[in-house]
């Protein structure tokens, strides 16, 4: 089995290359800067913007892995492309996010669902939580190191942050074994945390103090519009936040522990294997912006 991973170079797609390397799988891993991997990984140039990438990539491969392509405007349309482009492509699974079938139609998930399952394809729908990795590899790392701060509408409310390498793993496993076909894995981390407690294991774990500010919605846009969201990002966002809100993110699932047979990893143990991310300390104070880029 081949298996193309988009985002390979992302969040989940690094850790999906390595659970299915782990399994003696053919990888292909996407990217738009492919670099040299190692000898179970062939890299190749993949790009959404640009449709003559996508057959090179598409060769050959009878499984995918599909990270959408969540900063475009055609969102939709391009995935329905990308599936009909792949007629060999027997297998797919898609990431796509907690609370999918809730979220504004400014967030392409609900369609990239509709279009896998339309797809005649084996396909599996990952949604998972917040990803824990946004604190220490996303968009919050530079705000915590340099600011010590988060400031973000999720008022108390709890999530159940989860492990990106959690989510791979049940990836890998939706690709290689039977099973999974028609199946939506609701996935997510072991605990129910408020981002105040969350601040608090990763300020633990770092030896400072790292504080969560809870923003108003209204206080929130402002501080994206200012930092120069366009609209259609800034309504992406609230609506996830207002998801937060009402307490849907506060699902917790077994479906890490079923699937891969260990319990899903804990933020605490991430926080410690990363607490160095968080210690540089610059100035204090003056944060930046929340959340310039982070699209869960
Ligand atoms: N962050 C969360 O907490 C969370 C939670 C649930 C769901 N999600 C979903 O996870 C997805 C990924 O979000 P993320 O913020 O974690 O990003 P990420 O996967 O860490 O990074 C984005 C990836 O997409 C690739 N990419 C970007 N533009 C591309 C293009 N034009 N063509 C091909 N590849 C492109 C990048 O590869 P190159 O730069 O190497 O090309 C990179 O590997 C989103 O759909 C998001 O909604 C996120």
């Amino acid at each position: 089995m081949t298996v193309l991973v988009l985002g390979a170079t992302g969040k989940t797609g690094k850790p999906v290359v390595d659970a299915l390397v782990a399994q003696g799988v053919k990888v292909r891993a996407a990217s738009r800067n492919p670099a040299a991997a190692s000898e179970s990984v062939e890299p190749v140039r993949f790009d959404w913007a640009d449709r003559g990438t996508w057959a090179a990539a598409l060769s050959g491969v009878d499984g995918l892995y599909v990270v959408g392509p969540y900063a475009a405007p055609d969102a939709a349309e391009l995935l329905d492309a990308l599936l009909a482009a792949a007629p060999q492509v027997e297998r797919v699974v898609l990431l796509s996010v907690l609370g999918a079938d809730m979220l504004p139609d400014a967030v392409p998930m609900q369609a990239w669902e509709a279009s896998v399952r339309a797809s005649g394809k084996q396909w599996t729908i990952l949604r998972p939580n917040w990803f824990q990795q946004n604190f220490g590899e996303g968009a919050f790392t530079a705000t915590l190191r340099d600011g010590a701060q988060l400031r973000l509408p999720a008022a108390d409310a709890t999530v159940g942050f989860v492990d990106t390498r959690d989510i791979a793993e049940v990836a890998a496993a939706a690709l290689t074994q039977d099973g999974h076909t028609g199946q939506i894995h609701i996935i997510t981390g072991p605990e129910r945390l408020s981002h105040a407690s969350a601040m608090g294991i990763l300020g633990h774990a770092a030896g400072r103090e790292l504080r969560y500010t809870a923003l108003t919605a209204d206080e929130f846009a402002q501080e994206l519009h200012d930092a120069g969201l366009d609209d259609r990002s800034i309504t992406w966002q609230l609506g996830l936040f207002t998801l937060i809100r009402d307490g849907a993110n506060a699902l917790l699932t077994d479906t890490v522990e079923r699937i891969t047979g260990h319990p899903a990893r804990s933020l605490e143990a991430y926080a410690r294997e990363h607490a160095t991310v968080w210690r540089s300390t610059a100035r204090g104070g003056n944060p930046e912006p929340a959340l310039r880029g982070v699209r869960p």
